[in-house]
């Protein structure tokens, strides 16, 4: 269940390409353990962190992953230092800056999820001309969750399926499954909300509050990788040991897939 995958164990294996997850979540961690590890500044650790995300953003797009979804700042990351979160605020606008272009020659599609308004302008402008520049784009989804919290996600979405009681549009009868996963953030997404396989890097294995309503049947898995040193052939082994799961959804053999109810 929760692997820690050991180095290189299958490298000599092929990437089933016909079993490739379609949507890829990851929480990115260790970003500061990298830089405290070379006596720099944390700060070092996120800018390096920035050059592995674009990275992995191409090599997911690659693979035919259809949405690649990346924790890049929660609701309680607010806690650090005043320093280090505006550094993190500033990271959306050069990454954007710098990497829109590829983006779209990969033609990948940005969205971000979260409560953007929250953000300094010149994150929200960044963020807002992303999504509008890459709007033509139908390859793989850029999902960033930016000043994201899952249980921030399901108390909104509860309080519109609410209102929706309220103002008579919703019967209370008819809330299912699906009606929770529409008003949560990732129902843009569709069919494709739930990640397949969640990564976590840093030897970490804890959630921090990233999509606790999604994961129900994702694949976990973790690496004690640091973010910055995340690279193609780390993530190729993460799909492998993906690809040696047996997913069950709770029946006894895969014909079961996603069928909850
Ligand atoms: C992940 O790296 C990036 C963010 C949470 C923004 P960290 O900054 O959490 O790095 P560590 O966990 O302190 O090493
Ligand atoms: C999770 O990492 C958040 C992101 C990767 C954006 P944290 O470093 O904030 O999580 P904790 O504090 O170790 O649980
Ligand atoms: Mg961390």
């Amino acid at each position: 269940m929760f692997n820690n995958t050991q180095n290189n164990q299958q490298s000599e294996e092929h990437l089933d390409m016909n079993r490739i997850p379609e949507h890829v979540a990851i929480i990115m961690d260790g970003n500061g353990r990298w830089a405290k590890k070379r006596h720099m500044p944390r700060i070092a650790g996120h800018k390096r962190g920035m050059e592995t995300v674009k990275t992995i953003t191409k090599v997911a797009s690659k693979m035919g992953v259809k949405v690649l979804t990346l924790y890049a700042f929660s609701t309680e990351n607010w806690k650090r230092p005043h320093d280090e979160v505006s550094y993190l605020m500033g990271l959306p606008v050069k990454f954007f800056n710098d990497f829109v272009p590829e983006l779209v020659e990969n033609n990948v599609q940005v969205q971000v999820m979260g409560l953007i308004d929250q953000l300094p302008a010149q994150t929200q402008q960044a963020v807002h001309d992303a999504v509008k520049d890459t709007a033509h784009c139908t390859g793989m989804i850029l999902n960033f969750a930016l000043n994201y919290g899952s249980r921030l996600d399901i108390t909104l979405a509860m309080k519109q399926i609410v209102d929706g009681v309220v103002d008579g549009k919703l019967d209370p009868d008819e809330i299912d499954d699906q009606t929770i996963s529409d008003h949560l953030m990732t129902g843009f997404l569709g069919q494709l909300a739930d990640p397949d396989l969640l990564i976590r890097t840093s030897g970490e294995e804890r959630i921090s509050n990233f999509l606790l309503w999604q994961i129900a049947y994702s694949e976990l898995v973790f690496t004690d990788v640091l973010w910055p040193d995340f690279d193609k052939d780390v993530f190729d082994h993460m799909i492998l040991e993906y690809q040696h799961r047996d997913r069950r959804f709770g029946g006894l053999d895969t014909t079961n897939r996603g069928d909850t109810q």
